[in-house]
């Protein structure tokens, strides 16, 4: 059968197709990508002419976006037609934690995915490859499969054919242009190898061919959810190890270089801070306690779920240290929160420290004020599930009612008036440069900072008189 490709449909226009397609398309430029998603909003916002309002911030997207958007990239919401026109179909949809039945709070929902299989079963034409791009569930791609080929008398009228395999992206978020323009590797994991040469020579047209490797299927879903595994056994081994760091005497940043420096255990991914968020983690290790349950490894599935509660323990662990240094109680206490999105660079803030930090802060009584470059106060709310303050009471100057606790965006930095506490969240570059002189004449006495990133800069917090908790630093 001779058979090339020419036509490349995405379906999901989220963190990963989005970045990911437009990465593509830069490389590839004789090569047509649509991509589609049922969120029409979504569209709209990656077709907006300023493209300050694309619906993703990621560094250097928007140059890429500029380059290639109506040229080789489009992205529609026609459905129906980009399937039908596509020779490789990408699906990249979302596929977060299930909520309710079977394998809740552990297993991925997967009706999503099953949603799109079903859109290319009805509407593909001639011989289609289809490629599981979302992260998900080792032998998700049989049940795609079998949705593809449950329609056996389309398949002989329409003549219709498929191949499934899996390509799963290890971008990360905030670094994903990079991560795409040079990835470590790219995983090709198939049965049938005409289809994976032909996914591969798309890759060949940037990436050198010896990073480019081909597993069988399972090996290929199960190689990205281990990667996650082990990426974020790391966060919460370091982030263990600050909680020693803090009553020793220790200091965590010595410790993490020091074994870093040991080659087989590397330096990088060895930052302590509030704990691992991000939409893939939490979801691809409870992916992988089900899948160990399921086969009735049990102590596989106690193994890596305690990476998860060790997670959630330092989260709140955080939350309490607060509240200890404020004399017990932050009732009424304006503490303001550098950082909501789960990282630096990016406006996600799916699974971010910083909801599960100001949920128990605001429980405590305190009036939060949360700034973030990027993130959105109506993304915080729908985060935090609370409505903000809006209401300025010029008597008890301020916003809290009832000795209830709440919180108010500010979209600028100028807020450190009375505050009694800054928490720092989240890595972002301008955090590094506040002047603390100024910050502490503002403050109420005594004043905290609470760096749980280690970006600020020790000495001059200390001049400032505004007292520092670091982060496994138990030196200060
Ligand atoms: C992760 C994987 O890195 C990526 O390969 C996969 O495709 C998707 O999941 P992402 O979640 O975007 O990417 O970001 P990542 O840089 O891995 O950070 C995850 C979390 O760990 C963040 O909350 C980050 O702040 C935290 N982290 C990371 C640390 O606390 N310390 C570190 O040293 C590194
Ligand atoms: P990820 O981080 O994995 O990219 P996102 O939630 O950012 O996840 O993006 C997934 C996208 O997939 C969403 O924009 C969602 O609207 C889209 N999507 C989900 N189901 C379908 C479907 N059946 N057809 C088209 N798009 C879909």
């Amino acid at each position: 059968m001779s058979f090339s490709i020419k036509n490349i449909c995405c379906i999901g226009a989220g963190f990963v197709g989005g970045p990911t397609m437009a990465l593509m398309a830069k490389k590839c430029s004789d090569l047509i990508f649509n991509v589609v998603d049922i969120n029409k909003q979504r569209i709209d916002a990656w077709n907006n002419k300023d493209l300050s309002k694309l619906p993703i911030f990621e560094p250097g997207l928007e140059e890429i976006i500029e380059k290639t958007r109506n040229k080789n990239l489009f992205f529609s919401s026609d459905i129906e037609c980009a399937i039908a026109s596509a020779d490789l179909i990408f699906i990249s949809v979302n596929t977060p934690t299930k909520t309710k039945g079977l394998g809740a709070g552990k297993s991925s929902d997967l009706k999503w995915v099953e949603a799109s299989a079903r859109q290319v079963a009805k509407f593909a034409k001639g011989h289609t490859i289809v490629v599981e791009k979302s992260t998900l569930p080792v032998r998700t791609a049989e049940v795609i499969e079998s949705i593809l080929n449950s329609t056996d008398s389309n398949l002989i009228r329409d003549k219709k054919s498929f191949s499934v395999l899996s390509n799963p992206e290890f971008l990360a978020e905030g670094t994903a242009i990079n991560d795409l323009e040079n990835p470590d590797r790219v995983l090709i994991g198939g049965e049938d190898k005409q289809a994976m040469h032909l996914l591969s020579n798309i890759y060949r047209n940037w990436v050198p061919e010896n990073k480019i490797l081909f597993t069988n299927i399972w090996s290929s879903e199960l190689a990205k959810l281990t990667s996650n595994a082990f990426l974020a056994q790391r966060i919460s081994s370091i982030n263990s190890i600050s909680a020693i760091c803090e009553v020793t005497g220790a200091d965590i940043r010595e410790v993490s270089r020091a074994i870093g420096l040991d080659t087989r255990i590397g330096s990088k991914f060895l930052d302590s801070g509030p704990g691992f968020g991000g939409s893939c983690f939490k979801k691809d290790i409870l992916n992988l306690v089900y899948l160990a349950e399921f086969f009735g490894l049990e102590e596989v599935a106690k193994f890596w779920e305690e990476v998860v509660n060790i997670n959630l323990w330092h989260q709140k662990r955080i939350a309490k240290i607060v509240v200890e240094k404020l004399f017990g109680t932050i009732s009424q206490k304006k503490i303001i929160i550098l950082g909501f999105a789960f990282k630096a660079n990016t406006n996600d803030t799916r699974e971010s420290a910083a909801i599960r930090i100001c949920k128990d802060l605001i429980d405590e009584g305190a009036e939060l004020i949360i700034h973030d470059p990027k993130v959105s106060p109506i993304q915080i709310e729908a985060d935090l599930q609370i409505k903000p303050y809006i209401t300025y009471n010029e008597k008890s100057k301020s916003f809290l009612n009832n000795n209830a606790g709440g919180w108010r965006y500010s979209k600028d930095l100028d807020i450190f008036d009375d505050s009694h506490a800054i928490l720092v969240l989240t890595e972002w570059e301008e955090y590094k440069n506040i002047d603390w002189d100024d910050a502490a004449k503002k403050m109420a006495s005594p004043a905290w900072i609470f760096d749980s990133r280690s970006i600020i800069n020790l000495d001059l917090v200390k001049k400032s008189g505004i007292n520092l908790w670091r982060l496994g630093d138990g030196s200060i």
